[in-house]
């Protein structure tokens, strides 16, 4: 019988049957038909029985070999259709999203941009950056010390009606409110400088503002300021005057110059207020600047002792001074926008202009 047997022809016949199925379900079968019970591979082994045993020693070692080559065989064609099945299947649940967007590929979405009160910021900063200053940042919920105690506006002080507060907690102790302008990050700097060795100060400090105002042309309720801030040896108002004119002519351009005018700030001594050029009129006189040629932009000058002795710094050794403004003002006398709260109603046709 043994003779009889060609085993590798077994093995051809169970080759082809398993390379021509189609599906998993056609390996089952095919699996029962070519190594189950009643395949041939199983009748050849039941009849081992019968024969002497060096033959059915050498046929049966045979006959593992044939089964084990048939199992690796349905095995690899097993993963084969799997992996053909899955494929199939990915290709039909793929969705062609662009099959649903009319005109999605000839038109792609338009690009976005940093919105006019960021270009602004942007575009003074790197005035500054570019006079030697560093940019630096403090928080907008501040303690009653920060906003008002440390920059001489002590309790009940007149002064504090000059800004309309947010309170967050009034009356504790350690009372916080909103920052009603960045002057307060003076004070973070300043007593960080003396705690780390880090002075002379030259920064320039951008950033979000909150006062009780009813929003109209010209005031919105959050709004944005600079503020700059030198302290150094010698440091004396012709250094203040010169850099609000660098500054002016190098942000909105030759022909716009400063001057400065006395005014009071409780945080310096002597205190001005800086007027520019007006941009709509370049000087001539206007209804914008009420015929005088100059629009007030800020507030400067030199920092009070009273500040420097708060924080702890040296008066005998270190002068200095200040300033801050709008950085909203400067995006609307730039770009001669008529009415501030353009700024914040975030209508696309007015933001896309700039
Ligand atoms: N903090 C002032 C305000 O918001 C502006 C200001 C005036 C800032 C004089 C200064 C300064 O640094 O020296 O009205």
């Amino acid at each position: 019988m043994s003779d009889a047997l060609d085993i590798d022809a077994l093995v051809d016949e169970a080759r082809s049957y398993i390379e021509a199925a189609q599906s998993t379900e056609e390996i089952r079968q095919m699996t029962a038909n070519v190594s189950g019970k009643k395949s041939p591979i199983a009748e050849a082994h039941r009849a081992l029985g019968g024969l002497d045993p060096e033959e059915r020693k050498e046929l049966g070692r045979r006959l593992h070999g044939a089964r084990t080559t048939i199992e690796e065989l349905i095995e690899r064609r097993r993963a084969e259709i799997t992996f053909e099945e899955l494929t199939r299947e990915m290709a039909g649940a793929r969705i062609d999203l662009t099959e649903f967007i009319p005109g999605a590929i000839v038109a792609p979405p338009a690009r976005g941009h940093l919105h006019l009160v960021s270009q602004t910021r942007d575009a003074l900063e790197d005035v500054f950056v570019g006079m030697g200053f560093e940019v630096a940042e403090g928080p907008e919920i501040e303690t009653d010390w920060f906003n008002f105690g440390a920059l001489n506006i002590p309790p009940a002080h007149p002064a504090r009606g000059m800004w309309d507060t947010f309170y967050l907690n009034l009356g504790s102790p350690e009372s916080t409110l909103l920052r009603t302008h960045t002057s307060p990050v003076q004070i973070h700097l300043m007593e960080d400088a003396v705690v780390n060795g880090g002075l002379p100060i030259h920064a320039v400090m951008p950033g979000r503002c909150y006062r009780r105002d009813t929003p109209d042309a010209r005031h919105l309720p959050v709004f944005h300021q600079i503020e700059g801030l030198v302290v150094d040896r010698g440091i004396t108002f012709a250094d203040l005057a010169g850099t609000i004119e660098v500054f002016t002519t190098a942000y909105f351009g030759p022909d716009i110059h400063s001057r400065l005018r006395p005014a009071y700030f409780p945080f310096t001594e002597p205190s001005a207020e800086f007027e520019v050029t007006c941009t709509i009129c370049h000087g001539e006189g206007c209804r914008t600047c009420s015929m005088t040629g100059w629009i007030e932009l800020g507030g400067c000058g030199m920092v009070d002792p009273a500040v420097f002795d708060a924080v702890g710094i040296d008066t005998d050794e270190w002068t200095g001074f200040a300033f801050g403004f709008g950085i909203d003002r400067c995006a609307q006398m730039r770009h001669q926008i008529a009415d501030m709260r353009a700024l914040i109603e975030n209508d696309i046709r007015f933001l896309r202009q700039f």
